[in-house]
């Protein structure tokens, strides 16, 4: 009998049972430093909901029974948020930074003797690796992601359904495997066998991490949207995530407001910019808490970047992050 990690469980102790959760934690927004409070104390601080932030974990922990016991208590847009912050990581970080450790390795390797076919073999086989997993998130973020927003503020596609994607959804850690075993069963290293040893524990790590990822929107994603597509067809009128336009899962006005509030503008601020009211700037902001299902800027932030409301330059140019 499987005891599932509960709001009531000790953040802590979460950690320590299963470290690949620090990396989830990350990308819910939540930093260390989470003393001894309790699951549910650090998704309240950090506005997390904290019903999506056990399903991925208990998933991570105990697999797919978990996701059978928690798909249908998590929030999709909180999901997508996620999800997107998981394949920036992949794409941002994790992938260049073994990419980086790969190559020191193989050149530390060949010093003197110039870089060896092989070294440049597996360097182009990760780059075609990194294109591949590009090109997976990207049609994830840009369609099926875009779908799904859709479907949240009312709109039924009449040609594409989850289905669609879950039926070709492919794994995305196999080139990761092959190139690991090419290199520990076919590459001799020289003089860098401890760099290239550290490199193949990141691969192991990253494979792992990528196939949970996989996993996640094939038994906790999908299973969400499915529930909600078969709403809508049964009562089009369902989810009430629709605004009074019918048009977005924000209005123009709401996503103007999170605009401002993201770079940092007060409440008065913000009126004083759009020509309202402070008491319309709280409403707008109470609204799109309400539809978002996302409770702290940081989380809004990441929300308002990767649904292009505001750019990534125009933070940094701030120096908000
Ligand atoms: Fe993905
Ligand atoms: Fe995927």
């Amino acid at each position: 009998m499987v005891t599932y990690y509960t709001e009531k469980s000790k953040m802590s102790d979460l950690i320590c049972d299963e470290p690949s959760l620090l990396q989830m934690m990350c990308r819910f927004g939540i930093p260390l430093g989470v003393g001894e409070s309790t699951v549910g104390d650090i998704c309240a601080r950090h506005q997390v909901h904290a019903p999506t932030f056990l399903a991925v974990a208990n998933f991570i922990k105990y697999g797919t029974e978990a996701a059978d016991h928690f798909a249908s208590e998590v929030s999709i847009p909180q999901f997508i948020v996620y999800l997107k912050q998981a394949h920036s990581y992949f794409l941002d970080f994790q992938l260049p930074a073994i990419r980086r450790k790969l190559i020191e390795a193989i050149l530390s390797d060949n010093e003197g003797a110039g870089v060896s076919e092989v070294a440049n073999l597996i360097v182009k086989f990760y780059d075609e690796y990194m294109g591949e997993v590009r090109r997976h998130t990207d049609n994830e973020n840009s369609s099926v992601f875009a779908y799904v927003e859709e479907l949240l503020a009312g709109r039924r596609s009449s040609d594409f359904e989850i289905e669609h994607f879950a039926r070709s959804h492919s794994a995305i850690d196999t080139k990761l495997q092959e190139l690991k075993n090419i290199i520990i069963k076919y590459y001799t290293p020289g003089d860098a066998a401890e760099l290239l040893n550290i490199v193949l524990y990141d691969i192991f790590i990253c494979e792992r991490d990528l196939h949970k990822h996989c996993q996640l929107e094939d038994l906790l994603f999908v299973p969400a949207v499915r529930a909600l597509e078969e709403k809508l067809d049964l009562d089009p009128s369902v989810p009430d995530l629709t605004t009074p336009e019918g048009e977005d899962i924000l209005s123009s006005r709401e996503k103007d407001v999170l605009a401002e509030l993201v770079c940092g503008l007060s409440n008065k601020e913000i009126a004083d910019k759009l020509f309202i009211s402070v008491n319309t700037v709280q409403t707008h902001r109470k609204n799109i808490v309400r539809k978002l299902d996302i409770h702290s800027v940081s989380g809004l932030t990441i929300y308002a970047i990767v649904n292009g409301i505001v750019q990534l330059e125009q933070l940094n140019r701030l120096n908000i992050k």
